[in-house]
């Protein structure tokens, strides 16, 4: 066999050759090129025979074929497609041996078709290979070509290095040129190449605790609850621990008595995420365990991360929280309190500075200029006896106050603008007594509005609405009763009533009363 050189051509990732053997292989050639097809002899024997044949018939010797342990087929024609099997003979064993069944496509192409193909991760660096010892080539090798899809990549050499990209996914096919007895001869392959998609890492996480600062008392039974992100789905759990230290050595190691749990679950979502609960319970706090760290770790290939817990001598948990939280309370009940109590407080207030008993400042004698407007209904004798009699006796008598009170202090029945203005002047407040349609007559429906049957009432009211409208004086509404219609009043008492709102009075109000209170309040 001298001058023969066997070249040896192969791939990175090629199958056994146990595999090879046990099933029917195939292979492709180009029309008009070379091809060799392999005897995969198990063990070497000695003095060890091959015989070939092809679709049961066996294989004739010619110029351009070469028999031994690869049959080559130097100059391929479409008809030598078919059926080729090797068996061995030795001179030990009579029977022969069959080593190889190789199924040849002899196809009009430019490159051969490709096999199995390999799969590789994105990012990846990989060689391939066109020199190893299952494929072997007859002669002497001229050249060594790399051909990507059928293009030429214009590399050279028994090797091609890639940095994987998405881009590289494609056919590679080797072309082999040798010369053999002053001929030059081509041979190919076609490896796949499919890349697989390089997912991000998810790295793992400690949620919760991060850094945190825990009192609790000697004695206590206590959790320390630790939640870790895994990574995506559920085969992230693969190869990933969750586990406690204390004082950074395994808590198993230096208190067994200590219990840990650890729970998974997969949270289903646009990606399934992976967690992990791992639970530490310390039945019985004592000194050992303050103030030493307590980290929960995750552990995985794609990274690890850390929470950590210190435990803190109880107590000084709640003084600080009370701290912060007493101060706010203290000034939340103020608030209410003061919301609550406000009109006492400052009627209070005002008593103590004896402050809105008399009328005098600015020039003002009296608290308040009443007026009741009224009709002839049953709810307008309400509101007259409230301005007439029940006024005078809670605010004059029991509060000092100072009244001028329409119908009682009034030198005349008659309506005169410049006296009403002067009385109105001289006062602090107007109390308009207005009559409700009272909760004792509920039947009826005609609103008393105080402008109708007693002229004299009403023109005096409509003299004061307008007396109001010009001076400046506060004006309290005052309701003798219920479900007044205000609507037919005018627009300027109708838009205090809107902004101030209107002081509701029945029978059974108390002489100590909220009604008397509010009223004292916005009086003065
Ligand atoms: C191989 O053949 C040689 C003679 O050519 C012989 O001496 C030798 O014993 C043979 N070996 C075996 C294993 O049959
Ligand atoms: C064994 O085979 C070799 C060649 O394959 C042959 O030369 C030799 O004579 C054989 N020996 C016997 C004992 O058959
Ligand atoms: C080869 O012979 C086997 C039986 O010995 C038969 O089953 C098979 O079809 C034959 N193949 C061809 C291509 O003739
Ligand atoms: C690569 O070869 C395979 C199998 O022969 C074929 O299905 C595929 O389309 C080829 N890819 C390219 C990019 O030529
Ligand atoms: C690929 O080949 C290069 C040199 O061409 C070498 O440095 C590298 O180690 C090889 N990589 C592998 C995975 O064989
Ligand atoms: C064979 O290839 C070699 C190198 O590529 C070249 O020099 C030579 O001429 C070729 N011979 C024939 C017969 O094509
Ligand atoms: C661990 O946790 C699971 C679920 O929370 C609970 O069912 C189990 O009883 C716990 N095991 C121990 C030893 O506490
Ligand atoms: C605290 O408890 C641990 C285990 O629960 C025990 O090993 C240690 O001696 C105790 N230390 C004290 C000061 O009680």
């Amino acid at each position: 066999m001298k001058g023969i050189l066997f070249l040896i051509l192969s791939w990175a990732m090629s199958v056994s050759m146990s595999k090879c053997r046990a099933q029917q292989r195939e292979t492709y050639a180009i029309e008009g090129d070379a091809v060799g097809l392999h005897c995969y002899t198990g063990e070497v024997m000695q003095n060890q025979t091959f015989s070939w044949t092809k679709d049961n018939d066996s294989v004739i010797s010619s110029p351009h074929i070469f028999k031994g342990s690869s049959l080559w087929i130097l100059r391929t024609v479409s008809s030598d497609s078919g059926h080729y099997v090797c068996t061995s003979f030795s001179n030990s064993t009579e029977t022969g041996h069959v080593e190889s069944r190789v199924l040849l496509s002899v196809e009009k192409e430019k490159c051969p078709r490709a096999l199995t193909p390999i799969q590789v991760n994105e990012g990846e660096h990989i060689n391939l290979t066109c020199t190893e010892d299952s494929i072997e080539t007859l002669g002497q090798t001229l050249q060594v070509q790399w051909w990507k899809d059928c293009e030429s990549t214009g590399v050279q050499g028994t090797e091609i290095s890639l940095d994987v990209s998405m881009d590289s996914t494609g056919n590679y096919t080797c072309m082999v040129i040798f010369r053999y007895v002053g001929e030059n001869y081509t041979t190919s392959h076609t490896r796949q190449l499919k890349v697989l998609k390089k997912e991000p890492v998810e790295k793992p996480q400690v949620i919760h605790p991060r850094n945190e600062i825990l009192y609790v008392k000697p004695g206590m039974r206590i959790k320390l609850e630790c939640t870790v992100f895994i990574g995506l789905g559920e085969e992230a759990q693969e190869g990933t621990s969750v586990y406690w230290t204390v004082n950074d050595e395994l808590m198993s190691d230096i208190f067994p008595q200590l219990q840990e749990n650890v729970t998974c679950y997969l949270q289903m979502g646009e990606d399934d995420r992976f967690y992990c609960k791992s639970t530490l319970i310390i039945s019985e706090v004592n000194a050992t365990f303050f103030d030493v760290p307590f980290k929960c770790i995750v552990l995985s290939s794609r990274g690890s991360d850390m929470g950590l817990v210190s435990l803190r001598q109880g107590g000084q948990s709640n003084t600080q929280t009370l701290l912060i939280i007493a101060p706010a309370l203290i000034i939340v009940v103020g608030v209410v309190l003061f919301m609550f109590f406000k009109i006492d407080i400052i009627l209070a207030y005002r008593r103590l500075c004896g402050k809105g008993k008399t009328a005098a400042p600015g020039g003002k004698i009296y608290n308040a200029y009443v007026c009741y407007c009224h009709d002839n209904s049953i709810g307008s004798s309400t509101a007259e006896n409230l301005a007439l009699k029940i006024m005078p006796e809670v605010l004059e008598q029991r509060h000092d106050l100072e009244l001028f009170i329409h119908g009682r202090d009034d030198a005349s029945a008659e309506a005169n603008v410049a006296d009403m203005t002067d009385v109105v002047g001289q006062s602090r407040t107007v109390l308009l007594v207005l009559p409700g349609s009272g909760p004792a007559n509920p039947i009826e429906e005609i609103s008393n509005i105080p402008l109708s049957t007693d002229q004299d009432n009403a023109s005096h009211c409509q003299v004061l609405y307008s007396v109001i409208a010009q001076c400046s004086v506060p004006v309290i509404v005052v309701e003798s009763g219920e479900n007044a219609d205000y609507s037919l009043l005018p627009e300027s008492i109708q838009s205090i009533i809107q902004r101030n709102g209107i002081l509701r009075w029945s029978p059974a109000v108390q002489p100590s009363g909220r009604f008397w209170k509010q009223l004292r309040y916005h009086m003065t």
